[in-house]
């Protein structure tokens, strides 16, 4: 069997509204890490600025690649309603990658980005049908036995609970595995049924903290690493600690019969 695969899970950047000291120390740590991928799950600017749209593109440069990056609400413009409602992800696209629908795979992971960013409800994000459809088509083309990863920005629960958790079901029955999400700047492992209380296959939900932005919600500053091997996923939480990014918390999970389960948990 091929060896595993160390996805380094980013969220929530906030160029403009960031901690250079966090900036600089999470390059040495993701390097360290030795990441195949690293996914970003949206947020990279604080007011999607050309200036910080370059930030976060200079950012990016320096790591490791390659690189799944989906936009999120604050990649849109909050104020210039002009360009929110005619081309919310101008700088987005420009800056960061014109590339709305990345995939990448090989034989141990299959990994695509959703937007999930609406001009019109500026915090509050959605999977449309036509995402879902574009999801269904192209999971065909992973491996057999790949572990199937979706990454966007908004978790399944808020703020339109329902028709988030039925396009989670649509999503985790075409064949996701993973869920990696960010925008609660909060961490979280477990799986849906436990998060989400949906029926059908469980899988694995992972929502990051925010990695760089000052603005926190009662957990320090952190990231997600994941190591995925045939039917096993090792999800790492790594917090700030005042001096660097160190482990926090792993969860282990495994794939049987009924879908993905918490190994000891
Ligand atoms: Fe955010
Ligand atoms: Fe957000």
């Amino acid at each position: 069997m091929s060896g595993g695969r160390v996805i380094v899970h980013l969220s929530d950047l906030h160029f403009g509204r960031h901690d250079g000291r966090l900036v600089r120390q999470l390059y040495t740590v993701v390097w360290a890490l030795r990441p195949d991928v690293v996914a970003v799950s949206g947020d990279l600017t604080q007011r999607a600025l050309a200036a910080q749209f370059r930030e976060a593109r200079s950012f990016m440069d320096g790591l490791p690649s390659p690189h799944v990056i989906v936009p999120g609400n604050h990649d849109l413009p909050l104020y210039n309603l002009f360009a929110r409602v005619f081309n919310p992800l101008a700088g987005y696209t420009q800056f960061i990658t014109r590339d709305l629908a990345p995939t990448l795979s090989d034989e141990v992971v299959w990994i695509t980005g959703v937007n999930t960013t609406r001009a019109t409800t500026w915090k509050s994000g959605r999977v449309d049908a036509r995402a879902l459809t574009r999801v269904r088509a192209t999971i065909r083309n992973a491996a057999p036995g790949a572990v199937r990863i979706l990454v966007a920005h908004h978790p399944f629960d808020a703020p339109d609970s329902r028709k988030a958790v039925t396009a989670l079901e649509a999503l985790t029955a075409a064949g996701i595995d993973v869920f990696l999400t960010g925008h609660l700047h909060a961490s979280y492992a477990g799986h849906t049924a436990q998060r989400y209380n949906t029926g059908g296959r469980p899988a694995i939900v992972v929502e990051a903290a925010t990695a760089t932005s000052t603005r926190l919600r009662e957990e320090p500053n952190g990231f997600n690493v994941l190591r995925v091997a045939s039917r096993s996923v090792l999800v790492e939480r790594h917090a700030w600690d005042g001096t660097t990014f160190s482990l926090n918390d792993a969860q282990a999970f495994s794939c049987g019969e009924e879908g993905w389960t918490a190994v000891n948990g």
